[in-house]
């Protein structure tokens, strides 16, 4: 009989080294590991330190040497060029081994960096699995992201090459890739020697202009038609596979560190206990190959399973309307569909009776997974009734490579509780703990935490800084790595996610530091202070909504300030910022030792009850915020 849910997780609680090492002998080694967990440099731990293998191996020669080669990999599908097409796994790895040998002629070799800037094109899955092919780190950078923080990028993972692409396609506009790509270089402090430019017709600019810089920009099929292929090069287990930098409370992002063993495990585990997804099936994951759900679940997730993986380069709507998912569903038979709720909440905005489903055949739909962000009981409510099929909640982060809490349709189905992603997934011993670090009881809010070690898959640290990965995630609860979650888990077991607790946000699915805008408003020349918060939003979950206090004498509109200041956060954050909103308030609520009461603000602007701690500085601040924060009709 196939193992429940509950012996699963409590096999993988009661003994994780022994339970890693059984789920490790389902992928291809090289050397096969004899131990599951190192746990000599705790509270750092590494899987799998003698086993050595490579992820690009597992993700295609493997199926191409078991009799899958014909099997479809990949199918990109272009709602905003109005193309399909498909490759075989046999073609996909033809494609792979050239590129691999282009890096290599390039003088990349193991270890070196790679970071790569591109749309959501085939190029992408075959750059990122070429650096994998010979043991080069990727780091790939959301294309909504400004040159600077390419430039931080750049500085924080010093690579040896950028791959990028002549521009990506939004409906609206086309973003051009490469003076933004010139203008990070010219930024940062690192300098790389070497870019290769993925040839699209229809945009502005052009390789050659930027000859004669300080580096050779070549074009991808020049290199690639003189390459020969490389073969896959066996690296150690806890080689770093990639380096993706995500946001947190300060200003400085931080690049999560995945290995390459254990992340090899964790997504052939996940697809098949949490997605159910195996050869024969086919995914789509409605996301960017610049996030973590993009990584995992659109690139090495459905290969190193077998299956077909979808890559959509369009919106869910707009392009060319609401129908576009269900119009992939048809179009690709896809069973297994992952989103963001926000994409499902664009789409109920504009056909709210989803007119638009009865129009496509969905029979192939097995089951819809969403993350990123809090599912909200109405959008859940009606995503289940009109889809039919389950809607799973998944929550994770990009710290963790894959889900936390899901309901783990894969090993076994569970009765859903809206509101909740379920329970946590066997090798996440999910904690609730007050600020003490002490455990509380069922249905009591507190920080989530994990007991360590953290399963296979998840950061093995962040770049270069063991000193700020142990300061930032495993030292506020010593023995545990801190989620920066709140919520809490009921009586049944069931995990409930209810916000952040520090001051990163969440805009359309999207994870954003509003630190790092703050820095931002705090370097115009009129502002003397300021806040930024997420306030709650219907359609994007939150918005980041901005307070400044002026220098006396300023002399600038309000108006004025408030354009300058949104193009200033555009111009360094970028487009996904989505930052919009400015106020001029006479004065900040603070502490009296100077710190700015956010997480109160936030409660007044999401009309919820709020707490003024005694330590104010000046409680009248608060009254004269109050209509800021909460202006009539919001
Ligand atoms: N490259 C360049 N710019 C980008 C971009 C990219 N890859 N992605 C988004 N942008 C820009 C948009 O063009 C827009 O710019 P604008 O201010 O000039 O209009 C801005 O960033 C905000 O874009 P977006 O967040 O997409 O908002 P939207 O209002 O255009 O669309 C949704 C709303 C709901 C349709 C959209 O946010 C969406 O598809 N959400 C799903 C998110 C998702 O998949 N998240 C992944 C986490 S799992
Ligand atoms: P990211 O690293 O971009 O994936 O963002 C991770 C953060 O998004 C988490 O710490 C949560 O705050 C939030 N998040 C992601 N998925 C969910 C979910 N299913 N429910 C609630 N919050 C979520």
């Amino acid at each position: 009989m196939a193992p429940t849910y509950a012996q699963t997780f409590a096999e993988a609680k009661t003994d994780p080294a022994a339970f890693w090492l059984n789920a490790a002998a389902s992928i291809d080694w090289e050397q096969k590991p004899t131990a599951g967990l190192d746990e000599s440099r705790a509270p750092i731990y590494a899987w799998y330190p003698d086993g050595v293998l490579n992820v690009c191996h597992n993700a295609l020669d493997r199926h191409v040497a078991a009799g899958r080669g014909e099997n479809t990999a990949l199918i990109y599908d272009s709602a905003v060029l109005g193309i399909q097409e498909r490759f075989s796994y046999a073609e996909l790895l033809a494609k792979v081994e050239k590129f691999a040998g282009v890096l290599r002629d390039a003088g990349i070799g193991i270890g070196d960096r790679v970071l790569i800037y591109l749309p959501m094109i085939p190029q992408a899955h075959i750059a990122m699995l070429a650096c994998a092919r010979i043991g080069a780190v990727h780091s790939v950078v959301f294309g909504g992201f400004a040159p600077k923080e390419l430039a931080a990028r750049i500085d924080d993972a010093t690579p040896a090459a950028i791959v990028t692409a002549t521009g990506g396609i939004e409906p609206s506009r086309r973003i051009e890739y490469l003076p933004a790509v010139a203008e990070a270089m010219g930024m940062a402090g690192h300098k790389v020697s070497t870019v290769i430019v993925h040839h699209r017709d229809g945009f502005a600019h052009q390789r050659s202009e930027f000859a004669g810089t300080d580096a050779t920009w070549h074009d991808w099929d020049d290199l690639a038609a003189l390459a020969e292929p490389a073969a896959a090069v066996p690296v150690p287990a806890t080689h770093p596979l990639y380096i993706l930098y995500t946001s947190g409370t300060t200003g400085a992002p931080k690049g999560v560190v995945r290995d390459s063993g254990g992340y090899t495990v964790a997504m052939d585990f996940s697809m098949r206990n949490i997605y159910g997804v195996g050869p024969g099936s086919t995914m789509l994951t409605a996301s960017d190959v610049g996030w973590v759900v993009g990584h995992s679940y659109i690139v090495y997730g459905p290969l190193i399973a077998g299956a077909t993986t979808v890559l959509y380069e369009g919106k869910p709507v707009g392009t060319p309307d609401a129908g576009a998912f269900w119009r992939l569903i048809q179009d690709h038979k896809v069973d297994t569909f992952f989103t963001a709720p926000t994409a499902l909440r664009a789409i109920r905005k504009a056909d709210p009776a989803a007119e638009l489903m009865a129009g496509y055949d969905l029979s192939s739909l097995r089951n819809f997974f969403v993350a990123g962000e809090r599912l909200d009981p109405d959008t859940y409510a009606w995503a289940g009734e009109k889809l039919g099929v389950p809607v799973v909640d998944n929550w994770w982060q990009t710290e963790t490579g894959w889900p936390i809490a899901s309901n783990p349709v894969g090993l076994e189905v569970l009765e859903p509780k809206a509101g909740s992603p379920t329970v946590p997934v066997p090798g996440y011993d999910v904690r609730i703990l007050d600020g003490l670090g002490a455990e509380v009881g069922a249905g009591e809010e507190g920080n989530i935490a994990i007991k360590l070690p953290l399963p296979p898959g998840t950061l093995a640290t962040l770049w270069g800084n063991d000193q700020r990965f142990i300061e930032t995630y495993l030292e506020q609860f010593p023995g545990y790595y801190a989620t920066g979650d709140s919520g809490y888990l009921d009586a049944d077991g069931y995990l409930f996610v209810m916000g952040r607790t520090d001051d990163v946000i969440n805009v359309s699915g999207h994870r954003l530091s509003t630190g790092a805008m703050e820095q931002v408003l705090g370097s115009h020349p009129a502002v003397a202070e300021c806040a930024v918060i997420g306030v709650a939003d219907e359609l994007k979950g939150q918005r980041p909504s901005g307070y400044v206090v002026l220098k006396s004498g300023a002399g600038i509109s309000e108006e004025d300030l408030a354009g300058e200041l949104v193009a200033m956060v555009r111009a360094h954050i970028g487009p996904v910022a989505d930052f919009r909103e400015v106020r001029i308030v006479a004065a900040l609520p603070k502490t009296r030792s100077g710190k700015i009461l956010r997480k109160t603000m936030r409660q007044i602007a999401d009309g919820k009850p709020y707490a003024v701690p005694s330590t104010i500085e000046d409680p009248a601040v608060i009254d004269e915020l109050i209509p800021f924060l909460r202006p009539a009709g919001r």
